[in-house]
């Protein structure tokens, strides 16, 4: 169902707002990484742990949900549609699969920030964990501007069913067409009147699809 101008206005402000609010708290994320592997001062090094847990759970997992959850709204209640356009269903694929690897990094994330309380001194052991983040990060920072990029692109490739229900409303835009010319043969409007028969001819034709485009 297509939504009207101002509900998807306001559903698309909240999933820009979601989904570059998780880019930036990312790249957060990412200099907290960075700073708790390169810095010396071990009170430094949990402190960065700890507030990286923190960013995790309550600012960049809530983010990817509701970023996850306002596209697909976006999707529905317009014309883009979920599986029509490639655009959206690789920015679906690759966002669920980018949601996935979130969660299974959440926990090294909760070893450090646990390793941070436990201990008063954080051990080279963890070396690998604090290099983990910084290059999962990274990634995750290049993923999410390549979706950033597919977004205001929109590149215009349609999927097979996108191109067959396209094709199925432009068959039912011409049979109502044909429908109409046939009336305005059989029906002749009073004299005098300023209404003038029209013949619609297939060229005539607009879909939705494309009169909105
Ligand atoms: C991290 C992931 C995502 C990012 C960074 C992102 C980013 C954006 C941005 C910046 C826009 C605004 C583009 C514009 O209006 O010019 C947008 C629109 C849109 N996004 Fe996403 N998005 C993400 C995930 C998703 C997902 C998972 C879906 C669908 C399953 C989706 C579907 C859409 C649709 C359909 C629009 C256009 C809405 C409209 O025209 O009203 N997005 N996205």
């Amino acid at each position: 169902m297509i939504m009207a101008p101002g509900l998807r206005k306001f559903a698309l402000t909240a999933h820009v707002t979601c989904s570059i609010g998780w880019f930036g708290a990312v790249a957060a994320f990412q200099a907290l990484a960075i700073a708790g592997l390169i810095s010396q001062d071990r009170e430094m090094v949990r402190a960065t742990s700890l507030t990286m847990e923190v960013t995790t759970w309550f600012v960049i997992v809530p983010f990817a949900f509701a970023s996850l959850l306002s596209g697909i709204v976006s999707s529905l209640g317009t014309k883009w549609g979920l599986i029509q356009y490639y655009w959206v269903l690789v920015k679906l694929l690759i966002t669920i699969v980018a949601t996935i690897i979130l969660l299974v990094h959440t926990q090294p994330i909760d070893l450090l920030a646990e390793v941070a309380v436990k201990t008063t001194a954080f051990s080279a052991d963890f070396r690998r964990e604090q290099i983990q983040m910084v290059v999962a990060s990274s990634a995750a920072l290049i993923v999410l501007l390549v979706l950033t990029t597919l977004s205001v692109y929109k590149p215009r490739g349609m999927t097979r069913y996108g191109l067959h229900q396209l094709r199925e409303q432009r068959q039912e835009v011409a049979t109502v067409g044909a429908a109409m010319s046939k009336l305005h043969e059989i029906v002749q409007p009073p004299e005098g009147s300023k209404i003038q028969p029209t013949n619609f001819t297939e060229d005539d034709l607009v879909t939705p699809k494309e009169a909105l485009q």
